[in-house]
């Protein structure tokens, strides 16, 4: 199957941005990874991100057309504001997985709402980088059944 793992907004700082909150992975440590895994699996792996939100919800509509059947989405700040890829990911009705690296019920009061949770399959907090791989091992074996 094709997953396609979305980072939204400031993700390219990984490795330098606040270490001690989001640690020393870097993004291409992390789809490196990802990417490996999923063809270990028999999988196909594609990795997108972006600071715009406009961009990732043209991704999200792409994705349809290209026939991607899960997503793995770490939206950044924008989890705590965008009903529009609310709608982007409603429109598509392509199931995903919410992945932040950091537990963000322990960090400031406007973390703990997200437009996204209601309508994923689950969410994955505060394991670090690894979450996405948690993330990608249940996208696996959601996309087999
Ligand atoms: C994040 C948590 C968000 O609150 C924050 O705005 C981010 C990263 C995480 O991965 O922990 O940019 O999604």
């Amino acid at each position: 199957a094709s997953i396609l793992v979305l980072h939204g907004p400031n993700l390219n700082l990984l490795g330098s941005r606040e270490p001690e909150v989001y640690g020393s992975d870097t993004l291409d440590d992390i789809n490196t990874a990802l990417t490996d895994a999923a063809l270990a699996a028999g999988h196909h792996l594609l990795a997108m991100q972006s600071n715009a939100e406009y961009e990732l919800i043209e991704r999200i509509h792409d994705a349809r057309l290209e026939g991607i059947n899960f997503i793995i989405f770490n939206p950044g700040a924008f989890t705590h504001t965008s009903i529009a890829l609310r709608d982007a990911l409603l429109g598509v009705n392509i199931p995903f997985i919410e992945v932040h690296i950091s537990n963000v019920h322990k960090r400031e009061e406007f973390r703990q709402f997200s437009y996204l949770s209601d309508i994923a399959e689950g969410v994955i907090c505060g394991l670090g980088s690894q979450g996405y791989l948690l993330a990608l091992q249940a996208a696996i074996s959601q996309v087999e059944n």
